[in-house]
């Protein structure tokens, strides 16, 4: 939707007369300048994330862009059809929010969450599920949505263990993919980018549960991740 047509929105929804009270007065508010410092408004903390970049890999435009087309593609290939989308907690909840946003079709959305152990910034290949599915997705048309194949350790278990439920059909859609790192060979379906060997973040993807809310992916600098020693022997929710 266009600015100028929420904007017409959000007129009319202040000329009905019906409107409880509360809700005419925060549509009000969400017409005010974003930035109002004062008293009892402090501006909010700068929080200096984007020194740790050394380097934007993927602009906020670009992934946008890359985003509203997969969304496109997975439109046409599932309509008509039960689609569940499986999203793998918590590095893909960014991509999954703005992917549905641009399929057409109805689905639903679920969640699972693994744990792998080592070094932070490399998966060991040692995955436990920390949460599964809500829902059976037997004879389901299912498409598990990550944010980054590396090894492919993590998805390589998850899918046997989806393959298992017998669903009608099992894809998957990969934000980013790190081809050079593939360890097993898994069948990816959409990538919304292949990307070289470097770790990177924001967009959903951490290191140590920080940078998630950068809007752009960008390669995080070594000497962050140099210092992460004591993480090792942790588990690691990804
Ligand atoms: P895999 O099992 O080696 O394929 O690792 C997959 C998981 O490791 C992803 O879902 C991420 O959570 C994490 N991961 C791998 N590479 C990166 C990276 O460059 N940045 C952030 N997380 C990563
Ligand atoms: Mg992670």
């Amino acid at each position: 939707m266009d600015p100028q047509q929420s904007a017409r929105i959000a007129a009319l929804a202040l000329e009905d007369t019906e409107l409880p009270e509360e809700t005419r007065r925060s549509l009000e508010e969400c017409r005010q300048p974003i930035a109002v410092h004062g008293r009892g408004h402090p501006p909010p903390p700068r929080i200096p994330l984007d020194e740790d970049v050394a380097a934007v890999l993927i602009d906020e435009e670009t992934l946008q862009r890359r985003v509203a087309q997969l969304g496109r593609y997975i439109s046409t290939k599932y309509a008509g059809k039960d689609l569940v989308l499986i999203s793998v907690l918590k590095g893909s909840v960014v991509f999954l929010a703005d992917l549905i946003r641009h399929i057409t079709i109805p689905h639903e959305i679920d969640f699972m969450a693994t744990s792998s152990y080592g070094a932070s910034t490399e998966s060991s290949g040692v995955v436990r599920i920390l949460k599964d599915l809500n829902k059976p997705i037997q004879g389901r048309h299912v498409l598990v949505v990550e944010d980054i194949i590396d090894s492919g350790h993590t998805l390589s278990y998850l899918l046997r263990i989806l393959a298992a439920r017998k669903p009608a059909s099992l894809s998957v859609a990969t934000l980013l993919d790190k081809p050079a790192r593939r360890e097993v060979d898994i069948d990816v379906e959409w990538t919304g980018f292949a990307i070289p060997n470097e770790f990177v973040i924001g967009y959903g993807l951490d290191y140590a549960e920080r940078y998630r809310n950068l809007p752009y992916i960008g390669v995080l600098k070594p000497e962050v991740y140099q210092g992460g020693e004591a993480q090792e022997e942790e588990e690691e929710e990804t």
